[in-house]
């Protein structure tokens, strides 16, 4: 709950603007005060009338309004809130913050505070890849700015595909309830030093669904706790991590920007995206065949009790696309393992095939309660020896490989 906490939503122009509305629903259900600013931009898309009947507060837009400022509003706007929330930002307000440019209400707010800014961004696959956007995602980290998301999907304006989505309004409400339990509401934490500062560690985690037809999905009882876990334990040492999820329970981890997909493809584009990364760690267990082809109707059940032939395809390899990446291979390429049988054979199979340095397998047998479970028990294979790991708690495991790391890229 947010119960007596003042955010500060920014709204810049994109066409997720609209999320917006629905993410002022939900933080004002949870009992929190919401005060909107929006950008010029963001009134091609929404009304201010919309925003302030959602808010019931005043919407404000304008840098010289003199009734605003006869009170010098805008620096009161940037310090009255706990948590200062920029959904969607704009490649351009991205840009404008990481320069400290203060040409509107927005930049001018988000120059004067001294508060948490949590940013969500929003634009088309190309412009978040670009290097230019990607500089300006690290700086706004380094400045101890939060992001949450662009994730994976369909771009609503242009009907392309890639990284660039707004976080969903639930996930950005999720992100703030947790920042606000986390954080003291005067003091931005800055990212942890340790060991792995200045890396990029790229990680999956989690299932992928592979959709047959709208309703209906191929999953697999990953839970994510592993992969989240070394999410967070990388962030704990310091590295700029990237988590790549699947559909998982797990909270979104403290500190790492995470990009949440669906199907094996989307996970490939957003891992392909988020390069060049020093660690790669795939813990993500992908499926590995999608149906041919995806029905755009629900199947109907046939009259004669016929079940449906789904014919399958193969989907691409994340680990060995990464592990064998022509010009960007990071320099430590990691993989998991989950065998039911023949262990250490297949594993060194996966290390060869997959080109990875080193591979975490586990037994996920019914009876281990690996899957979905709180331990793991790992053999820790490389081109030179195997490492056996005594059974341990998931957070172990990946406090033990994260210091593994550490030492080698030392
Ligand atoms: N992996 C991947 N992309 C895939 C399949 C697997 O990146 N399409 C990665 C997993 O994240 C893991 C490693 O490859 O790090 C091994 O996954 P696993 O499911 O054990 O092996 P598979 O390649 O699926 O082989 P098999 O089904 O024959 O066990």
């Amino acid at each position: 709950m947010l119960t007596d906490k003042r955010v500060l939503l920014i709204i810049s122009g994109g066409i997720a603007a609209y999320k917006s509305l629905d993410l002022v629903r939900r933080l004002r259900q949870s009992g929190c005060t919401v005060t909107a600013i929006m950008t010029s931009g963001a009134q091609q898309f929404i009304t201010p009338l919309a925003v302030g009947a959602l808010t019931a507060t005043p919407v404000y837009t304008e840098l010289f309004d003199r009734e605003a400022e006869q009170d010098v509003g805008h620096i009161r706007l940037a310090r009255d809130h706990d948590m200062i929330v920029v959904a969607p930002a704009t490649a351009d307000l991205m840009a404008k913050m990481c320069h400290g440019l203060a040409d509107d209400l927005a930049t001018a707010v988000l120059l004067a505070s001294d508060i948490p800014i949590l940013v969500a961004p929003a634009m088309n696959p190309k412009m978040w890849s670009n290097p230019a956007t990607q500089r300006n995602v690290a700086c706004l980290k380094e400045d101890g700015k939060f992001l949450i998301g662009p994730n994976s999907g369909e771009m609503a304006e242009s009907g392309e595909s890639g990284v660039g989505r707004m976080a969903e309004p639930f996930e950005i409400a999720d992100a703030i309830e947790s920042h606000l339990a986390e954080t003291t509401p005067t003091v931005v934490d800055p990212l942890p030093v340790g060991p792995l500062s200045g890396r990029h560690i790229l990680i999956t985690s989690g299932p992928t669904h592979e959709p047959i037809d709208p309703v209906r999905y191929i999953a697999n009882r990953s839970s994510g706790k592993q992969g989240h876990a070394i999410a967070a334990a990388a962030v704990a040492a310091g590295a700029r991590v990237t988590l790549i999820s699947g559909p998982v329970e797990q909270p979104d981890p403290i500190g790492a920007s995470v990009i949440h997909v669906q199907t094996a493809a989307e996970m490939l584009s957003a891992v392909s995206s988020a390069l060049p990364a020093d660690v790669a760690i795939m813990a993500a267990a992908v499926a590995d065949w999608r149906v041919a082809s995806q029905d755009s109707n629900k199947i109907k059940k046939d009259a004669n009790g016929a079940p449906p032939a789904l014919s399958f395809v193969e989907n691409p390899d994340i680990l060995a696309s990464i592990g064998n990446h022509p010009d960007q291979r990071p320099a430590l390429v990691v993989g998991f393992a989950a065998e039911t049988q023949n262990l250490l054979e297949n594993a060194r199979g996966k290390l060869q095939r997959k080109g990875a340095d080193w591979i975490l397998a586990n037994d996920v047998s019914p009876e281990t309660g690996i899957m979905g479970g709180d331990t793991n028990t790992i053999r820790l294979l490389s081109a030179e020896k195997v490492e056996d790991w005594p059974s341990l708690s998931k957070d172990d495991v990946a406090r033990r490989l994260i210091d593994k790391i550490a030492a080698t890229l030392a």
